[in-house]
């Protein structure tokens, strides 16, 4: 089997599966309870805080664990919008290729007196610098924008946006949905100017069920959910011990290796860049692969294999053992085209025959190899049919 669906989700990491096994086999409490099996409970989730507070440099009470990074990100927006009064600062800025739990949720505020604005991107996805600094106002309450594009892998200079914010002086709420970035690029989060960040277990070999956001623990956030007041009121809910013990052994054991495997992913992506450019077929890179270096993520590649129909490739590649993904896996089961391709200008024909190769620190020189072997046979049958 050759996965390269990793921006999809990404298989639990053996040490962290192992612990976890033990972690099931043990009798936990209630972390709220009172007796020591409860404050076994307690004691792995205060680990996990601490260990998430000092990766960030913020105070322990700011990390508030989700299920996911759905949740984070709703969190964040509903949170933050519902103590707004739109007739004060109505305006909201964000990009036209945000995830869709930021822009389904952004949408149900702009039906509720919110004015919901995209800003302006270009072909390679960047967000146009001058067109949000235009845009920028008293007026405005809140700038959501995505750290890595989950489609294209395109990494939006968060750092400038933030210091750009900062010195407009109108004080707007900065939220980033880092889902697809933490772990694999370099984030920070005050110095950056973030008010609000995203992460997600499940993309970083961690296991399915846990997320955070990050908080600047001084704007207003109104939870989502009522109950028992856990996460410091913002979240109640018992919390989900195993899934965010499992986060942070996921993130403690990507972030070690981070900078060292960056470089090993971007190797193998050029590898896979370099031999998808040999093949006497029409191929085109929609992810931006400058020589700048920053300008994507390495771990995501997405390419339109000009005159196949993506779902039929994608079930051609799957035959093989080949796993890889139409873009966003929320969109991959509806057939809906992609509005990220969509809104970097590619034509209809280019995104009903894109597929998105993402790839993780378990991704082996032999994956790329095997699938430069079978593509152009694949590729050969396919186009015969059609
Ligand atoms: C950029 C981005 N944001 C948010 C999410 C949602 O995260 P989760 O799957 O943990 O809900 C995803 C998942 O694909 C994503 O890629």
């Amino acid at each position: 089997m050759i996965y390269f669906d990793n921006a999809a989700t990404t298989f639990c990491s053996p040490t962290v599966a192992e612990e976890l096994s033990c972690f099931f086999k043990t009798p936990h409490g209630n972390p709220s309870g009172a007796h020591h099996l409860a404050f076994r409970s307690s004691v792995l989730i205060k680990k996990a805080r601490e260990f998430f507070s000092s990766y960030f440099k913020v105070k322990p009470e700011q990390i508030i664990f989700t299920s996911s990074g759905t949740e984070a990100n709703n969190l964040a927006l509903s949170g933050l919008l519902q103590k707004e009064v739109p007739q004060k600062r109505k305006i909201i800025l964000t990009t036209p290729i945000e995830h869709s739990s930021v822009l389904r949720t952004l949408e149900a505020w702009g039906k509720r007196g919110f004015e919901l604005q995209f800003l302006k991107i270009n072909q390679e996805g960047f967000v146009d610098l001058q067109d949000l600094v235009q845009k920028l106002s008293s007026s405005v309450c809140l700038v959501s924008i995505m750290a890595v594009n989950n489609e294209i892998g395109t990494i939006q200079p968060i750092e400038k946006i933030g210091c750009l914010l900062r010195k407009s002086g109108f004080a707007i709420p900065f939220h980033v949905d880092a889902v697809q970035a933490f772990g694999k690029i370099p984030l920070e989060f005050e110095s950056w100017g973030i008010h609000f960040l995203t992460i997600s277990s499940h993309k970083i070999h961690g296991p399915i069920g846990a997320g955070a956001l990050i908080w600047d623990g001084k704007i207003a956030l109104e939870p989502l959910l009522f109950g028992g007041g856990q996460e410091h009121g913002l979240r109640s809910g018992t919390e989900s011990v195993g899934m965010i013990y499992g986060f942070h052994l996921a993130a403690k054991e990507i972030l070690q290796d981070q900078k060292k495997q960056y470089e090993i992913v971007l190797a193998l992506r050029q590898k896979f860049i370099e031999g998808i450019q040999t093949l006497p077929f029409d191929i085109k890179i929609n992810t931006p692969v400058r020589v700048e270096r920053l300008a994507s993520s390495p771990y995501i590649l997405n390419l339109s294999f000009r005159g196949c129909e993506s779902e039929v490739l994608l079930r051609m590649l799957e035959e093989e053992g080949i796993f890889t993904s139409p873009g966003a896996s929320c969109n991959a089961k509806k057939r809906k085209p992609s509005h990220v391709l969509k809104s970097i200008g590619c034509s209809d024909a280019d995104i009903f025959s894109a597929l998105r190769f993402s790839f993780s620190p378990y991704t082996q020189e032999e994956d790329v190899n095997e699938v430069l072997r079978i593509l152009p046979s694949v590729l050969k049958r396919l186009q015969a049919y059609q």
